[in-house]
């Protein structure tokens, strides 16, 4: 290598001297030609495969396609893994490990000799843990997401990741269906590699990184067994190479403009709540500044263009095959800051000026919307003075003004152990509230926030009540729900007071969630509450629930906000 090269590979490759030898003879042994060394940028391709993330499970594949772009385009790739995150598996709850993941990302990315990198993600937190970890470096990095399955087939119908279980299950519970029917239907959702295809939040993560620009245009969508996925990701390989010798790092991509456009287009997805903490937390990592509130204001009163499950009718094959994420971005004209870059050297503006629609049942026009006014509202009031988050699309319109008398739960163990109970003492008007489920409380901030409601008021009919919790829920679930309620109980916010018979009042039009409590009583209570003792003696959780941030600070470690940039360390001998 030329030692007088810029890249920072060549601190590795191109030095004449002994430290030199090592990393050369050391690489040799995998096989490389010695042209290898000779200045050609180093691609690292970080993948989140792993047979305990069957999302991912074909990511390695995605890479081979990426690896022969890069040579192709005259680069160096190398692929190396980090820790990956099962949605499905991990105990308690993946969203505890995020944050772990984000940190390999970035060390295994500075500590190496990598010029630039292609991100391999799929299932939901792989896509803003590697997208936080990388912006934490600040190299030329795009993003290849691993494609949702095919569409699910159940019965002559077709059943969506997710969406469907909440909804089978619930009906077993009440008695409407089989045990058998709901094992017969496990087989038929889940029929080709890929993440979940509804728009839960994969498929929604894999279009913010697309609506950030640091995915390629029409990326998101392309089923994961769709061969254009990997010519997908040999262009994307041959790019890579052309974007470090571009200096195209992502900090000129992922700007504010970048997230607003992100926010915007999540609202017209009918994205998942979870892209809310992803978001935060990824522009926290940038530098960009982004506050819970901006994704009222962006984007509360957009319409729902995207008819998918779990707010719509169809899955993410459906979706691609109508055109995917550029032609929402097309549909949204000015609402979209157009000048923004991509990591194809375009703005996406560029990009999608041409995006056909070959399907308006799947992805509707402006002037006809699935539904108006379909954005997250962020709530406030006593009960959530930092925040709270709900989405009017997945509701019950009539639920969202409310007052309902509180039915408390102190903990998810709590629930279980109650909620079948039909002595409990609830109706369809009252409100569920679930406490210590939030970041620390739990901790990990699960996806439990969609509470199933009691037997004995699915018996009756009823399908949704008004749920409140400090706890996230799954993309694919619905409801009139509302999540990430802030600052959460474990860490005494006004969650942690609520007392059985309260009366709570949501009132979604003027954003406001409140306690009808009067102040006298919530001083006394606030004055008697006291935190649990820490659960965590040792260990990666101990280091979690002391260093958590709420969830309106996208539930980041407080040492992990900002960027360390891409500077080369010392040498190790
Ligand atoms: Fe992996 Fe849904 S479980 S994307």
């Amino acid at each position: 290598m030329n030692e007088k090269s810029t890249l920072r590979s060549a601190e590795w490759w191109g030095k004449q001297d002994r430290d030199g030898f090592i990393h050369r003879s050391w690489m040799r042994a995998e096989g490389f030609a010695p042209d290898v060394f000779d200045g050609r940028p180093v691609i690292g391709i970080c993948n989140s495969w792993s047979e305990l993330t069957s999302c991912n499970v074909h990511l390695r594949r995605v890479a081979e396609s990426v690896k022969r772009g890069v040579w192709e385009a005259g680069g160096w790739p190398l692929e190396f893994p980090t820790i990956s995150l099962g949605e499905t598996y991990m105990r308690p709850t993946t969203m505890l490990f995020r944050n772990l993941m984000s940190m390999d990302v970035e060390e295994s990315m500075r500590a190496n000799p990598i010029d630039g990198v292609v991100l391999l993600s799929g299932c939901d937190k792989t896509t803003p843990a590697q997208l936080m970890g990388a912006a934490s470096v600040d190299l030329p990095a795009l993003m290849v997401t691993g494609g949702p399955m095919l569409n699910g087939k159940y019965r002559g119908g077709e059943i969506g990741s997710g969406t469907m279980v909440w909804q089978f299950s619930e009906e077993v519970r009440g008695g409407t269906k089989t045990w058998e029917d709901f094992f017969e239907a496990e087989a038929g959702q889940s029929r080709s590699n890929g993440h979940c295809m509804t728009m839960g939040t994969a498929s929604t993560m894999a279009s913010m990184a697309e609506a950030l620009g640091i995915a390629p245009t029409g990326n998101a969508a392309i089923p994961a067994v769709d061969s254009r996925r990997y010519a997908l990701a040999q262009l994307a390989g041959r790019r890579i190479v052309e974007m470090v010798r571009e200096d195209l790092r992502m900090s000129r991509i992922l700007t504010r403009e970048a997230f607003e456009n992100a926010i915007r287009v999540n609202a017209a997805i009918g994205g998942s709540t979870n892209a809310v903490v992803h978001l935060l937390a990824i522009a926290g990592r940038i530098g960009v500044p982004l506050e819970l509130d901006d994704f009222d204001r962006l984007a509360h009163d957009l319409p729902l263009l995207v008819d998918l499950q779990p707010s719509g009718r169809f899955l993410m094959e459906d979706f691609y095959y109508a055109g995917g994420v550029p032609a929402v971005v097309r549909e949204l004209g000015d609402l979209i800051h157009r000048d923004a870059l991509t990591v194809s050297g375009k703005t996406i503006g560029e990009e999608t000026a041409a995006a056909p629609c070959w399907n308006r049942e799947v992805i509707r026009t402006m002037a006809e919307p699935v539904k108006a006014n379909a954005g997250i509202a962020i709530l406030r009031g006593n009960l959530a003075p930092n925040g709270a988050v709900i989405k009017p699309s997945a509701a019950t319109p009539s639920l969202l003004t409310h007052r309902g008398r509180a039915v408390v739960f102190e903990d998810i163990e709590d629930y279980k152990a109650r909620i079948d109970d039909p002595d409990l003492d609830v109706d369809e008007t009252c409100v569920l509230v679930l406490k210590g489920a939030g970041p620390r409380g739990y901790p990990g901030m699960p996806e439990v926030g969609n509470l199933p409601l009691p037997p004995k008021i699915l018996a009756q009919g009823v399908t949704d009540m008004v749920r409140i919790s400090d706890a996230r829920m799954s993309g694919t679930a619905y409801g009139t729900v509302v999540l990430h309620t802030s600052p959460e109980a474990a860490v005494g916010g006004p969650l942690a007071l609520v007392e059985n018979g309260d009366l709570i009042e949501l009132d979604v039009p003027n954003r406001r969630l409140d306690l009808i409590v009067n102040e006298a009583e919530l001083h006394r209570r606030r004055a008697e509450w006291r935190p649990a003792p820490p659960a965590f003696e040792r260990g990666y959780a101990k280091l979690y629930t002391e260093h958590v941030l709420g969830a309106e600070r996208g539930a980041d470690f407080d040492f992990l906000v900002g960027s360390s940039g891409s500077r080369v360390a010392r040498e190790m001998h």
